[in-house]
């Protein structure tokens, strides 16, 4: 009997983000009480699990004291202490992703190295110490500095396309890896349970916004041939059985223009890519996640209609209190969905919320969305 149903359970996830918000609306039809620990009392998800608790999740003994209260325990952030998660793995609490996992995906540069000893395809790369080693190296342009930690939302990546650019590198660990000529990104999620059930959904196909380096715009499915899916699908698959990861990973992959599928990296948690899941597949991604820790049986992955997502940001040049203009036209769209994080404080380009927009077609969904997207305005 799986005894992770149930009042008496404990589950407790780091970050109360929107992540960690749309993991605990998951959480709710199942009566499944939460703890959750973040910094700030206003986080979007805080007032949402059973038991909230103020603090760092990326210092060790707070971390510790948290963990010991759960059964089992998860993250919605990536940057948490994960040596705090291998002493509570080693006191007998189920966590979830490993934190001997997490510890490579942390860190950019050891990803790499992971998947090119699991054969996994990727652009070729070369670790450095920082800045200087590069200059030393000067390696042929055009290619990308990626720093090793704490990158997210394009901070941390440059491309490097003149020599000129060699004088404005990032500073700190870096690796540098070849740039590859994209025809389209794309993410696949894949989700582990604790017997090894893998399952993956369909590839979405990401743009970035140009200069907030954002999603902005996710099409479901994504737009390439059949085979090109059920490639992109295995290759999700073999990745996330090469980590023996228990929970969801979401696979960011590059289609290049000859054609070949590279990983560019990969997130040990649900996914910006899978916000449309929620609306327009069978599982969300959050409830999967939930699935695969609990060690329940995994979800049925399918597509139930084609389906847009778009990041609601910040309107670039206001930040303060939020205000949200043009509500109105996306609840009267039909087949529209807000979702509003509950951030109240907006910046240029800060994630407020998403929308997603499911259509009879996927260009009926994309025609929908592209109306709606200059309606719905965040200014402060
Ligand atoms: N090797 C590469 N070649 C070309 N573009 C790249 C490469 N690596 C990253 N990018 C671009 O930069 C974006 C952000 O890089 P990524 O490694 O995914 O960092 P982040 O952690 O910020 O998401 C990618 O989605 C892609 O558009
Ligand atoms: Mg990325």
């Amino acid at each position: 009997m799986n005894q992770s149903i149930g009042s008496s359970f404990s589950l407790g996830i780091l970050g109360a983000g929107q992540l960690g918000k749309m993991l605990a609306q998951a959480a709710s039809p199942w009566d499944l009480r939460l703890r959750m620990l973040d910094p700030s009392p206003q986080a979007p998800a805080a007032h949402l699990c059973e038991t909230f608790v103020r603090g760092d999740f990326r210092d060790y003994q707070t971390v510790l004291d948290f963990g010991k209260t759960c059964d089992v325990l998860t993250i919605e952030i990536e940057q948490v202490n994960a040596e705090a998660l291998t002493e509570l793995e080693a006191e007998g609490v189920n966590v979830y992703p490993q934190p001997s996992v997490l510890k490579i995906i942390q860190d950019k540069g050891l990803q790499k190295q992971f998947l090119v000893e699991k054969n996994l395809p990727t652009s070729a790369f070369t670790l450095y110490d920082g800045p200087e080693a590069v200059r030393a190296a000067a390696p042929p342009l055009p290619c990308v500095q990626k720093t090793r930690t704490e990158g997210y939302d394009g901070r941390g990546v440059k491309m490097l396309r003149k020599p000129e650019d060699f004088d404005t590198l990032l500073p700190g660990p870096c690796l540098v890896e070849d740039a590859v000529e994209i025809h389209t990104e794309l993410a696949v999620i894949a989700a582990r349970s604790p017997s090894g059930e893998i399952k993956t959904y369909d590839p979405v196909e990401m743009s970035f916004h140009p200069e907030a380096n954002l999603v902005e715009f996710l099409a479901a499915p994504a737009r390439i041939s059949p085979e090109q899916a059920s490639e992109a699908r295995a290759l999700a698959e073999a990745t996330i059985d090469a980590f023996g990861l228990v929970g969801l990973l979401a696979v960011e992959m590059f289609l290049d223009t000859s054609g070949n599928l590279l990983i560019n990296e990969v997130a040990p948690r649900p996914h910006n890519s899978g916000h449309h899941t929620i609306e327009a597949c069978v599982t969300s991604q959050y409830q999967q996640h939930l699935r695969a820790i609990l060690d329940l049986p995994l979800g049925d992955t399918r597509l139930r209609a084609p389906a847009v997502m778009l990041n609601v940001l910040g309107a670039d040049g206001f930040s303060g209190p939020v205000i949200y203009e043009g509500v109105e036209h996306v609840l009267s769209t039909s087949s529209a969905f807000l979702h509003l994080y509950g951030k109240t404080e907006t910046r240029p380009f800060r994630k407020m919320g998403h929308m997603t927009v499911l259509g009879d077609s996927l260009e009926e969904a994309i025609a929908k969305a592209r109306a709606l997207q200059p309606l719905l305005k965040v200014k402060a």
